[in-house]
């Protein structure tokens, strides 16, 4: 577990000089990317360009072959992420309560039944930790995947699509919950929704080309998290949408 001064004073990313080849395809040649620490940072970009490879490469799932990829003051981040992926990956032999002990379960450590049932009881699942996961809908699926991710309480946290499952109006109130719940920590997320990287982006960048690059976009001044029909947010929806068809 990492301390609660990493928790407090989480580490920023920086990805330097990546090159990434997968099969035939150069997903990254010498690929610069940053996300500031306490912040959230959004990904966007066509299918296939590479955001999932990243986010990879970030957690130190693929070899990083000369790349530098750390925090701010030049530190590995092992030990500092939890991964929140698009498909909840919830266990359909254990109870919620137990999902959301998942890695605590897989380490062999006992114990953290009272945080499990309290995260549960902040996304709004209290009442519900015995039951299986095929008895919840997807909204409250991911619910539980964001509890097991905060269960894991790390400074850094990446999110692959993490609100694709569910209905428009579902995801705006788990943008909330997520902005609510992960405020403080280093959130990097790929999402496929300009209006999602809008709300909950303190920036936002859109990979690009093959090898791909991130530009960063530009960002409405409104309060964060962002609110969907917020003065600015259209305009810099119009935005994504050119950058992601140029
Ligand atoms: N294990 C693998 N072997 C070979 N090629 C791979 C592998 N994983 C990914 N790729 C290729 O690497 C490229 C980037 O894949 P990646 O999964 O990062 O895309 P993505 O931007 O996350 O796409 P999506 O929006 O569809 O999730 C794609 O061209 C993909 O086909
Ligand atoms: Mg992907």
């Amino acid at each position: 577990m990492p301390d609660s001064a990493l928790i407090a004073a989480p580490p920023a990313v920086r990805v330097r000089g990546a090159h990434v080849r997968l099969g035939r395809a150069t997903v990254f040649d010498d690929l610069a990317f940053s996300a500031e620490a306490g912040r959230f940072t959004g990904i966007l970009g066509p299918s296939g360009v590479g955001k999932t490879t990243l986010l990879k490469l970030i957690a130190g799932l693929l070899p990083a072959d000369g790349a530098f990829i750390g925090d701010e003051r030049g530190n590995r981040l092992s030990g500092c992420i939890a991964w929140m992926a698009q498909k909840d990956l919830l266990l359909p032999w254990l109870t919620v309560a137990e999902n959301v002990r998942l890695g605590a379960r897989l380490r062999g450590e006992p114990g953290g039944r009272d945080k499990a049932r309290a995260l549960l009881a902040a996304v709004g699942l209290e009442g519900r930790a015995d039951d299986r996961p095929d008895t919840l809908s997807g909204g409250q699926r991911q619910r539980v995947a964001l509890a097991r991710t905060l269960m894991e309480d790390r400074p850094v946290v990446l999110m692959d699509e993490p609100f694709s499952a569910v209905d428009p109006l579902t995801r705006i109130g788990l943008q909330d919950l997520a902005a609510r719940m992960l405020a403080g920590r280093t959130v990097v997320f790929v999402t496929h929704d300009p209006l999602e990287a809008l709300r909950l982006g303190h920036a936002v960048f859109v990979l690009s080309g093959a090898p791909a690059t991130a530009r960063p976009i530009p960002l409405p001044a409104d309060a964060w998290p962002r609110a969907a029909d917020a003065p600015g947010v259209l305009a810099a929806q119009a935005e994504i949408l050119r950058a992601l068809a140029s």
